[in-house]
């Protein structure tokens, strides 16, 4: 989690520099207030007692200067007298009342209030303080009340002193407390400010340098500039980050192998060349690679964590009926199981797709089943080789029959009957002659496509005469386009150079493409074959107006015992023909290019260098459908 830096900053200044000048200047104030509220106190009481001091000495002057006049009741002399006490020199005196006996004062300084009634409480103490007996002159403040009584007459003198001067004594203690209190406040904040400023500097340089690791800057470091306990921090916090960057340079380390242990594990499941699928225990998908995501359309991101029977559906690829997947098997038995021979996986678009599979239970280590991993390999291929093979082997069969029974049956009749006669015979020994031609012919083509499968063949380097070869192929294979009615076309330009090349074996190619022709062409169809020549090749032609090829047969027309299938209209043969020709064009260094239109015809156009020249083993065609 990342604090913003400003409000971190904000919340440092808040809680300790703030925290730090408001408590200083609570501890100023209350300090200050105490002092003061104490000083003033004291200063009050001394003052009070100095002041009472001075009433009872005023009020024993007064009983004591005043008693002659008054024993002789000379009440002038006494107000006289009285008068003294008043004047400037007793400023602060503001009553003095002399009280007979009966409790009514006598004489006072201020003549209005004589005849008046004192208080016998305030007789009785005497010396005490108290403006509630005087509520009216409420601007001397508080009167001290000071008593002394005249010898044994039963007189009082009362003396009330302003407590105006005490007062002002505060007052002016008060005032100066203030402004030695301020300037201990402002003293104190900005003792108090740098204080805490030199406790939060490295706080916050803590902070700043917490941020800035948070951040992922590990190299930062703190500097300790005290010694005290924030020093101490700093250098934890020093430590802490070295040893969380040492632990970060390990778990960098851990995650940089554990990513490339990932992606090298993607890139190898990827690259397989098998699709591969893993469920977990409930066949929920929990992986899902390219080549499975190719054999079914459907992407990992769609099918994760989805049930593997929505997504991998088996049928039969004969009778489409739907098969177990080994998957449930294999989570059931625990073992490998395998799927059947005529397995198919249905695609996302519904499509069949010629599929071997394998099934195994994932195990963890104390052997539990944790879920099934299961390996899909294509076998369109091997199956389609299989399906050539078996077509191969009938149309072998067939081919080696036909003239094998013809033989046979000829040679029979001719054995049976002795007497035959002669020009029969001949007739009879003239077919077994030529099915015994036909015969050699195909053993020929499987030796030769052997042979040039596995490298033996020899080619002669002759000079050959391609138009003397196609001369004399179309005219052997006149009859048979005769008999198809199906017209026989050759343009042969003239002044053919001769080729550097096996004259039987360009025989062989010029052959085979015109049989196909020939084979692959209705009744009434027409054949032509074209020779001319460019710069640097001889250019062979060969075209049909025959029932073409389909477009997804054509890449393959020239692999062994390739056959177009024809339901209904498929025509004898072996597949080996194209094969032958292609390998034959390959050696010559030439090429071999068909351009095909289902129900249109087909063209078959082979070139080949002029100059012979060394031999490749790789098959060099183009394919073309309309
Ligand atoms: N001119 C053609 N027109 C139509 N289909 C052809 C032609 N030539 C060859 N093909 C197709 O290519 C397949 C392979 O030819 P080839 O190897 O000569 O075998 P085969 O003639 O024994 O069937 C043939 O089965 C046929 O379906
Ligand atoms: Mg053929």
């Amino acid at each position: 989690m990342t604090v913003p830096k400003k409000k971190g900053k904000f919340r440092i200044k808040i809680s300790i520099l703030h925290k730090i000048i408001s408590y200083a200047v609570s501890l100023v104030f209350a300090t200050v207030g105490i002092s003061t509220y104490i000083a003033v106190s004291t200063e009050r009481e001394v003052l009070s007692n100095k002041l009472m001091h001075q009433g009872k000495r005023i009020a024993k002057d007064i009983a004591f200067s005043t008693r002659k006049a008054l024993l002789s009741s000379d009440w002038s002399l006494v107000e006289k007298m009285l008068a003294d006490f008043t004047g400037s020199d007793h400023s602060e005196v503001i009553y003095i009342w002399l009280v007979n006996p009966e409790g009514k004062i006598h004489i006072a300084n201020d003549i209005s209030l004589c005849g008046n009634s004192v208080d016998k409480g305030l007789l009785d103490r005497q010396d005490n303080t108290s403006k509630r007996f005087f509520p009216e002159r409420k601007e001397y403040g508080m009167l001290l009340v000071n008593g002394t009584v005249i010898e044994n007459r039963n007189w009082y003198v009362l003396v009330a002193l302003s407590s105006h001067s005490i007062n002002a004594t505060t007052k002016r203690l008060i005032f100066h407390n203030l402004v030695s209190g301020t300037f201990a406040v402002l003293l104190g904040t900005v003792v108090s400010l740098l204080l805490a400023k030199s406790i939060c500097k490295p706080i916050i340089g803590l902070k700043q340098a917490a941020a800035t690791i948070s951040d992922g800057n590990l190299d930062h470091r703190v500097v300790a500039e005290s010694n005290d306990e924030v020093g101490d921090l700093a250098n934890t916090f020093n430590d802490m980050a070295l040893k969380l960057k040492k632990s970060r340079a390990g778990l960098e380390e851990k995650v940089e192998e554990l990513a490339t242990e990932k992606e090298l594990l993607a890139i190898t499941l990827g690259g397989m060349s098998e699709g591969l699928i893993a469920v977990d225990t409930k066949k929920h998908i929990i992986l899902f690679n390219t080549t499975a995501e190719k054999l079914s359309g459907w992407k990992f991101a769609e099918v994760h964590g989805r049930l593997i029977d929505d997504i991998f559906r088996i049928v039969n690829e004969q009778t489409n009926e739907p098969l177990e997947s080994p998957i449930n098997r294999a989570l059931q038995t625990g073992i490998a199981e395998f799927g059947t021979p005529d397995d198919a996986l249905v695609s996302k678009d519904a499509r069949l797709r010629a599929v071997a599979i394998c099934s195994s239970p994932i195990r963890k280590k104390d052997g539990a089943i944790v879920g099934v991993v299961t390996v899909v390999r294509d076998v369109s291929r091997e199956r389609e080789i299989d399906h050539m093979k078996e077509d191969f082997t009938s149309s072998v069969s067939h081919e080696l029959r036909t003239p094998l029974t013809s033989i046979k049956a000829y040679t029979e009749t001719i054995l049976r009957d002795p007497n035959m006669p002669e020009e029969t015979r001949l007739q009879f020994l003239a077919v077994v002659d030529e099915e015994s031609d036909r015969l050699a012919t195909l053993i020929e083509d499987l030796l030769e496509v052997s042979r040039i499968q596995s490298g033996k063949a020899k080619f002669k380097q002759e000079p050959v005469d391609v138009t003397a070869i196609v001369e004399k192929v179309v005219t052997a294979l006149q009859p048979l386009a005769e008999k198809n009615n199906i017209r026989l076309q050759k343009t042969v330009a003239e002044n053919l150079p001769e080729l550097q090349a096996d004259a039987g074996k360009i025989e062989s190619v010029v052959t085979n493409l015109l049989n196909n022709a020939i084979k692959f062409t209705p009744q009434a169809g027409r054949v032509s074959i074209h020779v001319q020549k460019t710069e640097n090749e001889m250019v062979i032609r060969v075209s049909d107006t025959g029932m073409g090829i389909p477009k997804e047969s054509l890449p393959k027309i020239f692999d062994r015992f390739y056959r177009v299938n024809r339901p209904g209209k498929q025509i004898q043969g072996t597949g080996l023909g194209l094969s032958i020709v292609s390998k034959i064009v390959t050696m010559h260094n030439g090429r071999i290019d068909v351009e095909s239109d289902v129900d249109k015809g087909t063209t078959f156009t082979v070139f080949l260098p002029l100059k012979a020249a060394a031999a490749q083993q790789h098959t060099t065609t183009k394919v073309c459908a309309k």
